[in-house]
């Protein structure tokens, strides 16, 4: 019955220590941060980070009441759990973005920065994440752009085979893609959300660079470049300020927070498990980790 477009699994993966820790990446981190600072509303009541992996990110959404913390590998949430804690704020859910079991219009945010690059139905995706918003939510959108500096210049010396100035996405490894950002605009209109603000940045993403330029310096040229990506980003990531147009669905942001993966109906709480009132299923809590990527049988 799921029929939903494949998912880069990332169980068991060591994502934080192969990817990120003593990696020589502190100039994307830092920047990635400065970008999602002056992005993100003052405050809110509940932001669904999704595809939050392990958390990195995650403590730059102090400023809401509530955090949804969603990603489809577990390996990444208990990390992620033993990272950022319990404490009332955060929920952990593991779900597929494809098939979220959060309410329609039950947040008034939603972040999702290097997830959408592993989507192969980008329009499917963008569809499940405006559902979950309420009218006028604020969505912050990370996305990989193929229209990058060194992609045209590898492509004008023969040295690549696609076209970064074609808008179509480009798969250059299985389930990792570059988007142009023309093709990403047309994606987050259709999929009903308005684009107030775009920022290009990483545009020093260079080792040669990283190794002589000072962070500091690297980081305070990339804040200022950032704003330029409002009228043309050729940088390889872009971040973008997106509104969910539009009244429907009504903002929920008091109701229940998941419904049934069936039949959309709020599910009850019953402990340890989240059931649907109709019978389609029930989810188990496990570890603080609520998950919704198999039911309970029985
Ligand atoms: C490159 S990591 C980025 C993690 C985090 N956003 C960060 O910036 O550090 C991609 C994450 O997206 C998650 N992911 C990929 N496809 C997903 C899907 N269909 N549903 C939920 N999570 C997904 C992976 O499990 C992984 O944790
Ligand atoms: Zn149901």
């Amino acid at each position: 019955m799921n029929d939903t477009p494949p998912v880069c699994d990332y169980e068991g993966s060591g994502y934080r220590t192969d990817f990120w820790e003593g990696r020589g990446r502190e100039y994307e981190d830092l920047t990635e941060r400065s970008a999602l600072r002056r992005l993100l509303p003052s405050g809110g009541r509940r932001v669904a980070h999704l595809g939050a992996g392990f958390g990195r990110m995650t403590g730059e959404l102090s400023a809401f009441d509530q955090v949804i913390v969603l990603d489809y590998s577990h390996t990444m949430l208990r990390d992620a759990r033993a990272r950022l804690g319990d404490g009332g704020r955060y929920v952990y859910v593991a779900a597929d973005i494809y098939r979220l079991p959060l309410a329609e219009g039950s947040c008034d945010a939603a972040v999702v920065e290097r997830v959408i690059h592993h989507m192969a139905d980008v329009p499917a995706a963008l569809r499940q994440i405006r559902a979950i918003l309420a009218p006028d939510a604020v969505f912050i959108l990370e996305y990989a752009s193929k229209r990058n500096l060194k992609a045209i210049l590898r492509y004008a010396l023969r040295r690549q085979a696609w076209n970064p100035f074609d808008e179509a996405p480009v798969e250059f490894v299985a389930l990792n893609f570059d988007f142009h950002p023309a093709y990403m605009a047309r994606c987050l209109r259709e999929a009903g959300f308005r684009t107030e603000r775009r920022l290009a940045l990483s545009y020093f993403r260079l080792g040669a660079l990283k190794e002589r330029v000072p962070l500091w310096l690297l980081v305070t040229l990339d804040r200022l470049l950032q704003p330029t990506g409002q009228i043309a980003p050729f940088s390889p990531s872009v971040f973008t300020r997106n509104v969910a147009m539009g009244a429907h669905p009504p903002a929920a942001l008091d109701g229940p927070l998941f419904k049934c993966l069936d039949c959309g109906a709020p599910l009850r709480n019953d402990g340890e498990t989240v059931a649907c009132p109709h019978g389609h299923g029930r989810w188990a809590r496990r570890d603080g980790i609520y998950d919704f990527k198999e039911p309970l049988s029985g």
